[in-house]
């Protein structure tokens, strides 16, 4: 049995973080050699000036309902929309309630089965490759459970469905989730990142973890943006994006400090300016402030 990662919590120079991976003829890791329908689309999503993109993950709905701050996406979400680079959301909500004249790339949530009621773990795929081209989209996605009950089974979802993309010329972002009982330390990280990379995931959403992140971002030949998770105070969010950006993220895709934010606009601008400026998260809060005054002013002077 080959042997597992066995990196000491003492950091060693096996990561070579310093050296970024060579990306011959293509400014996105480890795509140089895909075809010109997926390098177009990754363009889409992905800023070809910075290499990083800013999505909005809104696709919360399709295990746990209504969750707070997308019970209205028509009223409450959809004017933020043209302020990110990419939406993560599901076909129901982009059928329903995203305008077809908004022309922001869409990277649409493909797997799905339990509810929060249920072993979450137990997804299958859930949307048609077929219907994913006749919504024109830029990229589509799944939960790959490393370590978790249903693990094989989504291991094997995610190679249908890079399989299904490769034929459409269709990326495929791979999100690691990660479970009740699993930790969120960077041996983890790496071990579900580059499992996804190695199957074919054209790039990858996970968790930031405070201590030795670069490894995770290192040790993974695709991008890796980075997952928001549970709300916290916005100096906090603003910090957590700009460590993971610094340490090798090419970007985030932020659901619930976004849009639980008190001024999400406010929020995605801030965000903005760490991902594609590298600004630091104190002058991005500072920014954060202004916007949100400003606005909370606009509406007392309009009643
Ligand atoms: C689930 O795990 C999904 O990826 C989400 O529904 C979503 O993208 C999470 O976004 P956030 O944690 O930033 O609210």
């Amino acid at each position: 049995m080959p042997e597992a990662d066995t990196t000491k919590p003492t950091k060693q120079k096996l990561y070579y973080e310093h050296i970024p991976q060579a990306t011959p003829g293509f400014f996105l890791k480890g795509a140089g050699s895909l075809d010109w329908g997926m390098k177009n689309r990754l363009s889409r999503i992905f800023n070809p000036a910075t290499g990083r993109t800013v999505m909005l993950a809104i696709d919360h709905g399709y295990f746990q309902g209504p969750t707070t701050g997308l019970e209205r996406i028509d009223l409450n979400i959809v004017p933020l929309m043209p302020m990110a680079d990419a939406l993560m959301l599901t076909r129901g909500i982009l059928r329903t309630t995203v305008p077809p004249a908004l022309t922001r790339p869409i990277v649409l949530r493909c797997s799905g089965g339990p509810s929060i009621l249920k072993e979450l773990s137990d997804e299958e795929l859930a949307v048609d490759i077929e219907d994913a081209i006749r919504l024109n989209v830029s990229a589509v996605t799944l939960q790959v459970f490393i370590g978790g009950e249903f693990e094989t089974r989504s291991v094997h979802n995610m190679t249908r469905l890079v399989d299904a993309g490769l034929r459409a010329g269709i990326p495929t972002m791979a999100v690691t989730a990660v479970g009740k009982t699993l930790t969120r330390d960077a041996k983890y990280l790496r071990l579900a990142c580059r499992i996804c990379a190695e199957l074919g995931a054209q790039f990858v959403k996970t968790y930031f973890c405070p201590e030795e992140f670069e490894t995770v971002t290192a040790s993974c030949p695709v991008p890796i943006v980075m997952a928001g998770g549970t709300k916290l105070p916005e100096l906090d969010a603003l910090t957590m994006a700009y460590n993971a950006i610094q340490q090798g993220a090419s970007g985030v895709d932020m659901g619930r400090n976004i849009f639980q934010s008190d001024a999400p606009k406010a929020m995605m601008q801030a965000v903005a300016k760490v991902v594609h400026e590298n600004m630091k998260p104190k002058a991005a809060f500072d920014l954060y402030e202004t916007l949100k005054n400003q606005k909370a002013k606009k509406s007392k002077r309009n009643g």
